[in-house]
């Protein structure tokens, strides 16, 4: 038995003790954006804490608990925090939560992060639709034994940000008259924010946006046939493209800043999601 495998299946049947919700949409809240919760008609929370082997977040701004509920008439469940590589865990407990997401019925995950801009003519308060990744910097969340009943050992990421998807996120962003960015985000190991030498190295490779997370997920996600969606939040410019220092207050004030818009354009995502379905 695997026992990456086995331990999702421990943490799966400790959620459905405690709820038998049944998500179609799975959706992941970056740093400062934990308040969208507030937009769910709550059914359940689960504190990660009430799950035997759950890796918990430490990071300040990020609650730790699943809620579950409705966006409209979706079922969703939403991720109040996450966890991060640079926390310290190995690759496959940052992306158990988008596998027992998946085993609980979500086939959509809506990704979401606070990034640093490398882009001109992004600025602090900009919204990215990730196109695309570069995930190499970290390892890789398949490695290891592969898991056969999530996916296949060689796993196709031609397209990993569901085309579909994109465009359902950019017509809800000229419904409300927002500015949505395009670009390509790079995950980095952090949790050092980089050298501006890093950041001219990023936009050498392509790089629109950089933040610590969500590459991998993506990985994990796709791995098991998963349709994503990824948005940045841009909270600051990435180093050495303005001369302000970086800090994490910084990326939460920005987020919150921005919340109003962004919470308005997932819901009408979900929304979208669900018409979709029923076409
Ligand atoms: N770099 C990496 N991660 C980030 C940044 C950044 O500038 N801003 C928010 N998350």
């Amino acid at each position: 038995m695997n026992p990456i495998y086995d331990k999702l299946q421990r943490c799966f049947v400790a959620v459905r003790e405690k709820t038998d919700f049944e998500p179609k949409v799975a959706l992941v809240l970056g740093s400062g954006l934990g308040a969208y919760g507030g937009h769910i008609e709550i059914e359940d929370i689960l504190d990660y804490r009430e799950i035997e082997g759950f890796p918990v977040s430490t990071v300040s701004g990020h609650a730790g608990r699943f809620i579950f509920g409705y966006v409209g008439q979706v079922p969703v469940v939403c991720m109040q925090g996450r966890v991060h590589y640079y926390e310290g865990y190995e690759m496959s407990d940052v992306v158990l939560p988008i596998r027992l997401m998946k085993m609980m019925g979500a086939d959509t995950l809506v990704l979401t992060n606070a990034a640093g801009g490398i882009r001109q003519g992004f600025r602090g308060g900009s919204l990215m639709l990730i196109t695309g990744q570069i995930a190499s910097f970290v390892p890789s969340p398949l490695r290891g034994p592969n898991i056969e009943e999530f996916g296949v050992r060689f796993p196709d990421m031609g397209q990993i940000y569901d085309l579909d998807l994109q465009r359902t996120a950019k017509r809800a962003a000229m419904k409300f008259d927002i500015d949505l960015k395009e670009g390509i985000y790079i995950q980095l190991p952090g949790p050092q924010y980089e050298s501006p030498q890093e950041i001219a190295m990023c936009r050498t490779l392509g790089a629109d946006a950089v933040g610590m997370s969500t590459a991998c997920e993506a990985i994990a996600a796709r791995h098991m046939q998963m349709r994503v969606l990824g948005i940045s939040c841009i909270t600051n410019m990435a180093s050495g493209i303005t001369p302000f220092t970086l800090s994490h207050e910084e990326v939460q004030r920005t987020a919150d800043h921005v919340a109003e818009q962004f919470e308005a354009l997932i819901t009408e995502i979900i929304l979208t999601i669900k018409d979709e379905r029923f076409l």
